[in-house]
């Protein structure tokens, strides 16, 4: 049990650091490794005493969560709730401009209280701080989990090491090279190979490569669209490996006035390769098949360990490779050259370097506010409680601005693609749900799409993003109407409307005929959290990021799993490969044999059809 674990525990590392000493300090003696064998397989053959840490659904702070979810949360209605002034008042938090509302969740201060009890039996600020402090803590990689040190500040450096490496002093000067390319290029000193102004920026990446730059270009795309566009730049991504994503993004862009950068972490992603190909193929067509068009058109951002790959392809490794590293996962990699090379090119690297300061300012409250204030620390607490004790398995994000229409689907893979798991990080399969599917479009666009299924259909807790000015608000009828009011009006309204619904009784006095009141009962009891910040920028959409890049990490922690691998995507490519073969050989022999591959029969069957 618990007990007998913690004593054991620290006795057989102990035994086995003891063990390691002592076999490297006699490594030439073959007569003592062999006796370090022995008492190796000794160590491991005494499982039962030795045995993991139990699962933390069979701890006790998860059992009184249980408890008080069924016997308390489950038959309170949130109306009530929202009566306690006292309980509301608590329910809240701020840091630096951003205010986090979570007094409509269906949870009441106790469950704060075991849900903070469960936070700190997972040793939850001992986990935060192994992350920042470059810990290896993606232990099926043996890799640091560093995006934090992405948007560090100078003075930072010297303070976090991975294998004896300066992260912060790296990721500055890459920062530098960064300003200095992006600098040149707009000033026209950078010019393509048959000396004309580039102006077209095409990013080609997949996944974690292409969601977050393409939500922050999105973002800064009003906020800064007379600079960009007074220049007559132009950024787009291209990420499918649909050959119509190709021909939709060069459909009217001239070659000689192109930049292509190859986002890749590992530089051998399938779709992103053959991108990268195909558009270097378009370059060589206009442009003569000569490897120089290359070293001017095409740079790429990529891991330390892509050097070679880089090299080969043609790419100016000593002026055009913007590097990051291992202890970045991709999905983690915006605030670095995945998104600092073409937002700094687009929109100058000044904006680029606000929105790290946004992201850094939420890092710092992150590590450093208590957890009753802490506002990813929150989010991520009431994700859990959510997900694992209330049984919701889903969950939206509505942002109400319209800049932010791709935010939804980067923390969509943010989140699923790092807590999207089944084994805990002691290596045992879990018994309790984790990882929630999340999906979002920006208000009220949303409210006319699915919202309907939100307010009477399934409970589906929703994070409502507002803003107290916009970025553009337009006025009308003599001033006294702005579309911002409108559009937040909704935004205040819709929380409300979830977690209060409307009774029979109500909808009666409405006047409403006896046959159809049911029809129009909203049970309400639905929850919801409210954040708003002062006006989106690219400060705060630093602040936004941090906050979701935190909230799942928390969930992580708690939920004992491994948030920074991602294995499961790993199947679907092999057996992709596998159909490929097919589909060439067919293409130059259509008369070939059937295809019979062993492991899909029902994929062989259709591919025959
Ligand atoms: O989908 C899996 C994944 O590995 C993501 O995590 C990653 O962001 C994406 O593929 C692209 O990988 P890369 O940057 O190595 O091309």
């Amino acid at each position: 049990d618990d007990d007998i674990d913690s004593q054991i525990f620290p006795l057989q590392d102990d035994l086995e650091q003891q063990l390691s000493t002592y076999t490297t300090a006699n490594h030439n003696n073959n007569n003592n490794i062999n006796a370090g064998a022995r008492v190796s397989e000794f160590l491991s053959n005494i499982p039962r005493v030795l045995s993991p840490p139990p699962l933390v659904s069979s701890t006790q702070e998860w059992r009184k969560l249980q408890r008080h979810a069924a016997q308390t949360i489950k038959s309170t209605h949130l109306r009530e709730l929202l009566q306690d002034p006292v309980r509301c008042d608590a329910m809240f938090a701020e840091h630096d401009g951003v205010y986090f509302d979570y007094s409509r969740q269906q949870v009441t201060l106790e469950t704060m209280d075991l849900l903070f009890d469960l936070a700190e039996k997972q040793e939850l600020t001992k986990r935060i701080q192994a992350m920042v402090n470059g810990e290896k803590i993606n232990f099926t990689e043996d890799r640091a989990v560093l995006h934090t040190a992405l948007r560090a500040s100078k003075d930072k450096i010297g303070t976090v090491f991975v294998d004896d490496e300066d992260a912060i002093k790296e990721v500055h000067d890459v920062l530098d090279q960064i300003k200095q390319f992006t600098e040149a290029f707009r000033s026209g000193h950078i010019t393509g190979y048959t000396g004309k102004r580039m102006r077209n920026i095409v990013s080609v990446g997949i996944g974690g490569s292409y969601l977050g730059p393409e939500f922050l270009h999105e973002v800064l795309k009003t906020e800064e669209e007379g600079i960009s566009s007074s220049l007559g730049y132009s950024l787009r991504f291209l990420a499918n490996v649909d050959p119509v994503d190709v021909e939709r993004t060069c459909a009217d862009l001239d070659p000689e006035e192109t930049l292509i950068i190859i986002v890749s972490k590992t530089f051998t992603t399938a779709e992103t390769m053959l991108n990268a190909r195909t558009m270097r193929q378009w370059l060589w067509d206009f442009m003569g098949d000569d490897i120089d068009v290359v070293k001017k058109h095409v740079v790429a951002c990529s891991s330390v360990s892509a050097t070679e790959n880089v090299k080969a392809f043609g790419i100016d490794t000593d002026k055009y490779f913007f590097r990051f590293w291992d202890w970045v996962g991709g999905r983690y990699s915006v605030c670095g050259a995945a998104g600092a090379v073409p937002i700094s090119l687009l929109y100058g690297f000044d904006l680029f370097e606000k929105f790290l300061e946004g992201a850094r300012s939420m890092d710092e409250h992150f590590i450093n506010a208590p957890m009753r204030q802490n506002i990813p620390i929150l989010m991520g607490l009431l994700g859990v409680w959510n997900s694992s004790f209330m049984g919701y398995n889903s969950r939206a994000l509505i942002p109400y601005a319209q800049a932010l229409l791709r935010l939804p689907a980067h923390i969509q893979q943010l989140d699923m693609e790092s807590n999207g798991k089944r084994i805990s990080r002691h290596g045992i399969e879990i018994d309790y749900p984790v990882g929630e599917v999340d999906f979002g479009e920006p208000g009220t666009n949303s409210q006319h799409s699915f919202f309907q299924l939100i307010h009477q259909g399934q409970t589906i807790p929703v994070d409502f993003l507002g803003f107290v000015q916009s970025q553009h608000d337009i006025l009308i009828d003599g001033e006294k109407l702005s579309s911002h009011d409108e559009l937040m009006s909704n935004f205040f309204a819709q929380p409300d409307a979830l977690a209060n619904g409307k009774t029979a009784d109500e909808v009666r006095a409405e006047g409403c005929a006896e046959d159809l009141i049911l029809h129009k009962v909203f049970d309400g009891n639905r929850p919801s959290s409210s954040l708003l910040f002062p006006q989106l920028s690219a400060y705060v959409t630093g602040q936004i990021l941090s906050l979701y890049e935190h909230r799942t990490a928390v969930q992580g922690f708690i939920w004992d799993l491994n948030s920074f691998d991602q294995w499961g995507v790993e199947l679907g490519k092999k057996l992709a490969i596998d159909v490929k073969d097919h589909l060439t050989k067919a293409r130059y022999d259509p008369k070939q044999q059937p295809v019979d591959i062993p492991d899909a029969p029902a994929t062989s069957r259709i591919l025959n059809y």
